[in-house]
């Protein structure tokens, strides 16, 4: 068996090197990073082909494919949200994806995406409200305390300066994991027994629940004025967090606004209720947070830009390194139109 030459393999970082990597460079400065690696693509949204994810929806959850290029290089990512995967002992996202030199298509890397979707996810939350939430926010109501909420904590810590969390989930077990996770983390943690207590002085509610209907997360008396809210859960057709009431007293910021009103709370409201794009906040085009009174909603369903600048960090941090494996993924006849001799051969 000859082993395959160097045009054959791709970088394949695993969920274990993925762990390594994560650790090497720092939680709070990998979500950093990629926050960063998000502002600058969106800062040249032109660059970028932009597409709705396609989503193939089952009566029990999503499975969607999210591409981009910014003509230099290609991605995509593979990810699912089944709600119900956690009563199973399964997680309710999973995810992977690819980059592609655009002028080859040769892929260049191949990543697990389920840990690199929980902290890109963070980034671009709290990226959102270091432009949005109000001067000197320093406490945030977490609710909904699975996979991705620890992620969220520390992603404001890290880029907002957040001091105090307030945890709340309808299942008390999540909100105690939750908080011994984030035990030595800096972040002072407040467990509470409902939403509304969690939301009682919180400068910014982040809401990161799953479930496949229209819940109502966060009613409009929770929302007091000049309040930041970071609304994750609501990500699909059919699958909101807030009543509608909030969305009418908000500003609205939305990543793509072709995708978020068919996914995000907007789904609710008319097709040309106004919205504002993220792209033109970061860049200045825009003023975000107008006013210490103004309410202001991040509308987050999470877009191909985001995993592309993810991606392409973790290209650039495991270059050199050792937080990855050559996978033979691509066949490399010695005459490039011989496939079929190359398989003959090999018998
Ligand atoms: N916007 C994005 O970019 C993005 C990215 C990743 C995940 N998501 C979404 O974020 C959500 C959370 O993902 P996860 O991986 O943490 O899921 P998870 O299943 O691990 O955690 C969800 C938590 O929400 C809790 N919950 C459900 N209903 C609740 C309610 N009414 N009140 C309080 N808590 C409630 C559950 O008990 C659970 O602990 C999902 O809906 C997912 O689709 C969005």
């Amino acid at each position: 068996m000859l082993s395959p030459s160097d045009k054959a393999l791709v970088p394949f970082v695993s969920v274990d090197n993925m762990m390594r990597l994560v650790h090497h460079v720092g939680l709070e400065t990998m979500i950093t990073r990629i926050a960063d690696a998000i502002e600058a693509d969106f800062l040249r949204w032109d660059a970028f082909d932009k597409t709705p994810r396609v989503a193939s929806h089952s009566d029990v959850g999503v499975i969607e494919l999210m591409p981009t290029s910014d003509g230099e290089m290609y991605g995509f990512k593979y990810v699912n949200g089944h709600p119900k995967n956690t009563a199973e002992g399964l997680q309710t996202v999973t995810a992977f994806g690819l980059l592609a030199d655009v002028q080859s298509g040769y892929p260049v890397l191949l990543s697990e995406m389920t840990l690199l979707t929980a902290l890109r996810t963070a980034a671009m939350s709290a990226l959102a409200a270091k432009h949005l939430a109000p001067e000197g926010a320093r406490t945030m109501a977490m609710i909904g305390n699975g996979a991705q909420s620890e992620f969220q904590c520390r992603a404001f810590k890290a880029i907002c300066g957040v001091d105090t969390v307030r945890l709340y989930d309808i299942d008390p077990a999540a909100t105690a994991k939750c908080a011994r996770n984030l035990e030595g983390s800096g972040l002072t943690v407040v467990s509470c027994t409902s939403a509304q207590e969690a939301t009682v002085g919180a400068d910014i509610i982040t809401t990161c629940t799953a479930d496949k209907q229209y819940a109502t997360i966060l009613t409009d008396n929770m929302v007091g004025a000049g309040v930041h809210i970071n609304a994750i859960g609501g990500d699909c057709p059919g699958k909101t967090e807030l009543h509608k009431d909030i969305l009418h007293r908000s500003d609205i910021f939305v990543e793509y606004p072709p995708q978020t009103r068919i996914e995000g709370e907007i789904q609710a409201l008319a097709d040309d209720h106004p919205v504002i794009e993220l792209h033109d906040v970061f860049a200045g085009r825009v003023t975000g947070r107008t006013s210490d009174k103004q309410i202001t909603l991040f509308d987050s369903v999470g877009f191909a830009i985001e995993d592309f600048s993810a991606l392409r960090t973790v290209k650039t941090l495991i270059d050199g390194t050792a937080f990855y494996d050559d996978l033979d993924m691509l066949a490399d006849p010695d005459d490039p139109r011989d496939l079929y001799g190359m398989l003959h051969r090999a018998k």
